[in-house]
């Protein structure tokens, strides 16, 4: 569905990703994981146009992304959830969503807001709220929900976990799970490796921007070493969430 052939991309400052391949098969959740500053977002926000490769392409639909611009991205089915989650606080919960709708017609977009308030009810609830008065959890909650008001079928998600507590990292990748289940294929980059594992069919692990270790998810869990070896004593290792 998704490859990544030999990217190499870089800032000012010099190239932070090198040679990285990756594939995202149809259907899967791949896990992309590593310490701080391992160059994960930046392959998230390089599918996303957000960044140009120096070199290597990026294959989806039969098209190559790094020659498109940025606004077409979203237009081929890719959404995109930042880290930090970027939502607008002053905005209410509704006009986030709408800034993630682009079909036209208003039945279309009615229909899109029923599809995500049906997994969020909670947004339901709280759609005239300033967003900024949203708990960290339902702020994640939103951003996931504006992501997928385009009715995305590949999501991008940057650390959903981020600064949440345990329960609500539980609730947040149960409903990731619930919207794997409808048919979206999800590429999930976290720093919270058991988690991550935990979710994931495949896995890349991505050290200093090179990929170091891919295999199945359930194996690499196994591999006590790859903490260690690959992920640094600071990364959080986390509490693996099932079901
Ligand atoms: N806009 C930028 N300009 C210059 N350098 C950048 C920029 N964004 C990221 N970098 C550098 O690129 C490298 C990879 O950063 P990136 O944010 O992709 O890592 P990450 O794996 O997502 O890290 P984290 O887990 O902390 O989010 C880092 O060395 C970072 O300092
Ligand atoms: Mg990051």
């Amino acid at each position: 569905m998704l490859s990544l052939e030999r990217l190499t991309v870089g800032y000012d400052s010099g190239p932070v990703i090198h040679d990285v391949s990756l594939q995202v098969a149809e259907g899967q959740i791949i896990g992309l994981i590593g310490a701080n500053g391992a160059g994960k977002s930046t392959v998230l926000r390089t599918i996303s146009g957000l960044v140009r490769p120096s070199s290597g392409s990026i294959r989806f639909a039969g098209q190559d992304l790094t020659k498109l611009a940025a606004h077409r991205i979203p237009q081929l089915g890719i959404s995109h959830v930042p880290e930090g989650r970027r939502i607008f606080a002053d905005l209410t919960v509704e006009d986030n969503l709408h800034l993630g709708a682009y079909r036209h017609g208003w039945r279309a977009v009615k229909r899109d807001f029923e599809y995500v308030y049906s997994l969020f009810p909670v947004l339901l609830e709280r759609r005239t709220q300033r967003a900024g008065s949203l708990s960290g959890g339902e702020q994640q909650m939103l951003a996931l929900g504006r992501a997928l008001m385009s009715r995305p079928t590949l999501l991008l998600l940057d650390e959903p976990s981020l600064g949440l507590a345990p329960l609500i990292v539980r609730n947040v990748f149960r409903i990731i799970r619930e919207i794997h289940a409808r048919g979206v294929t999800v590429l999930l980059v976290e720093q919270n490796v058991n988690l991550a594992l935990s979710c994931a069919h495949h896995a890349y692990v991505l050290q200093s921007g090179r990929v170091v270790l891919e295999g199945d998810a359930s194996r690499l869990r196994q591999d006590s070493g790859l903490m260690s070896a690959y992920l640094g004593g600071g990364t959080q290792t986390g509490q693996a969430v099932n079901g």
